[in-house]
């Protein structure tokens, strides 16, 4: 076993976005391509030296030579110890709490979350720092800076390691150490929810279906919700991870998860439904015929929050991406705490949690966590579901409903038009920052636009600032209408429209959704010119 240097030369594109660098499998399979990236992460960490990583991925096709050459590139560099999940496997939110229960240095987690798997799909790579969150901005525009630059990488010729035994091994001085990717994560549940009486609503013939889209999060689930919790054999389906998530787009949401959605609205639909994504960061909740919008999912859970050991003592906040509905908001008004409003990408939930300023986190797509790691949590949402559930004894449409009828609704809506080029997406985008100056004050489709303006943030810890984030039109009754384009897509563009509407009193909440902001969409597409610019009457996905 040597450590070799390799002479290589820039490769272009490689910017982490809103959550690491993401593209397709094809690319990431070219000479020196992932070696590249990783030597330029390696390059600017200090006093890594003798310490421990963790890595690990959500299982896609790639994964596991992925990680043997991250290994090797590891040892290249010095690291004392790896802690690698079995097979290479570790979901997210599991490599993210291991970072904590470990006291690693940091983590690499190879996923490209929601998108799909396979040859032809995506492949993805992301740093996380110590604390367990995604490397903030700073250290991601370093590592694609010194993409830019880089001349050569580093690797031990060490032959390939065997992953799926648990137990340590060694490439060149660093200890490899294989790890079950289940245990630690499975603890920290253990002490966030009160398991007992999950325990007992299984028992007493609550039926449940989780929907793991062939991918990470099934051992997870069938571990915890079968194993631990004793739910019946069968509760978690497709739960065995595929390379390629079975063809499918590991996406929860009514389009992607439609199976789910189907047998929930069946005459003998269970009593709960849930499904998580491709690295199960992301959940999605689904009552008998009743999709809960993630948006009310997390001020459901603020409000119900003290049910849960975890959370006994009161949330100290509640923080929301921009888009994200304001029904938290007004959970976080009537708790007197504070609520804040950050852009999209977990990542910059991390100060706000380091800090204690904010307890629960949540964002439209899906997405929902807290301060026990630094990433959102598929499972954890189900578990704190299952909890609340437990210890209402109400239903989960009922529990939603009575949550309308106290704080109001909040009709919301997600409309991406996916696919389109890059540069009509860019014309759209400027033509809206053109229009912002004149909108105030204008009448769209019967509502008077208070304010309209790019989406700024200052992070409140440590003053870094963030431009750009999202072009907002928001009306003098509370409603909004928000444009953005998506940073997670590998291919061309993704217009993200986001609509709301607040509905204070209780004999209007019960409208359709999309029905309810007809007057919004139609406002969305004619001032972002929608048809005209990119040649889409409708959206791709509506959530
Ligand atoms: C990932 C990130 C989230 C983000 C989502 C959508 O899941 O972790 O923080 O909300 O992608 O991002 P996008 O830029 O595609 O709207
Ligand atoms: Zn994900």
């Amino acid at each position: 076993m040597t450590i070799v240097t390799h002479t290589t030369q820039p490769f272009d594109g490689q910017k982490p976005g809103t959550s690491g660098l993401r593209k397709k499998v094809t690319v990431f399979q070219q000479p020196g391509y992932l070696e590249n990236f990783v030597q330029a992460l390696f390059d600017g960490l200090e006093g890594a030296q003798g310490s421990t990583l963790v890595v690990g991925g959500d299982g896609r096709f790639h994964n596991r030579q992925a990680v043997q050459t991250i290994l090797r590139m590891a040892a290249a560099h010095g690291f004392g110890r790896v802690l690698l999940g079995r097979g290479g496997i570790l979901s997210t939110p599991a490599a993210s709490c291991v970072i904590r229960a470990r006291g690693a240095y940091g983590g690499i987690v190879l996923s490209a979350s929601h998108n799909p798997g396979g040859p032809d799909g995506d492949f993805g790579i992301k740093y996380n720092v110590g604390n367990g969150g995604p490397a903030p901005e700073k250290i991601t525009d370093g590592i694609h800076a010194r993409t830019q630059q880089i001349t050569q990488y580093r690797i031990s010729d060490a032959a390939d390691i065997d992953i799926d035994t648990l137990g340590e091994q060694r490439i060149e001085q660093m200890v490899v150490e294989v790890i079950d990717p289940v245990a630690d994560y499975a603890a920290l549940m253990a002490e966030c929810f009160d398991f007992g009486a999950i325990r007992q609503l299984f028992a007493s013939g609550f039926r449940m279906r989780y929907d793991a889209m062939w991918a990470v999060g099934g051992p997870y689930a069938k571990a915890l919700i079968e194993g631990v919790l004793g739910a019946p054999a069968g509760t978690v389906v497709n739960a065995e991870p595929k390379e390629d998530f079975g063809g499918l787009h590991p996406d929860p949401n009514p389009v992607n998860a439609e199976d789910l959605i189907a047998h929930m609205a069946a005459d003998d639909a269970p009593d709960f439904g849930a499904a998580s994504d491709g690295d199960a960061d992301r959940n999605m909740i689904v009552g008998r015929n009743f999709p809960v919008a993630p948006s009310d999912s997390l001020a459901l859970l603020a409000a119900h929050a003290t049910v849960a050991p975890r959370y006994a003592g009161g949330i100290a906040g509640i923080a929301r991406s921009m888009p994200t509905s304001m029904a938290a908001d007004r959970v976080a008004a009537a708790l007197g705490v504070p609520c804040y409003e950050t852009p999209t990408g977990w990542k910059f939930f991390g100060n706000l949690l380091d800090a204690g300023k904010v307890t629960l986190c949540g964002e439209e797509s899906y997405g929902t966590g807290s301060d026990h790691v630094r990433e959102k949590d598929g499972l954890w949402a189900v578990l704190f579901w299952l909890n609340v559930l437990a210890a209402t004894g109400q239903s989960v449409e009922q529990l939603v409903r009575a949550n309308w009828a106290t704080y109001g609704r909040n009709y919301y809506s997600r409309h991406d038009y996916e696919g389109i080029e890059t540069a009509a997406a860019d014309k759209l985008m400027a033509g809206l920052r053109a229009q912002l100056p004149q909108l105030a004050g204008q009448v769209l489709e019967g509502r008077r636009v208070k304010q309209a303006d790019d989406f700024g943030y200052v992070d409140p810890v440590d003053g870094s600032q963030s431009a750009k984030q999202g072009v907002r039109i928001l009306f003098d009754d509370g409603s909004r209408v928000v444009f953005r384009l998506s940073g997670t897509g590998t291919e061309g563009a993704t217009l993200r429209v986001y609509l709301e509407r607040y509905e204070p009193s209780v004999d209007k909440q019960g409208e359709d959704t999309q029905a309810a902001l007809a007057p919004l969409i139609t406002v969305a597409r004619s001032v972002a010119r929608i048809a005209e610019l990119t040649g889409r009457k409708t959206p791709t996905v509506v959530t």
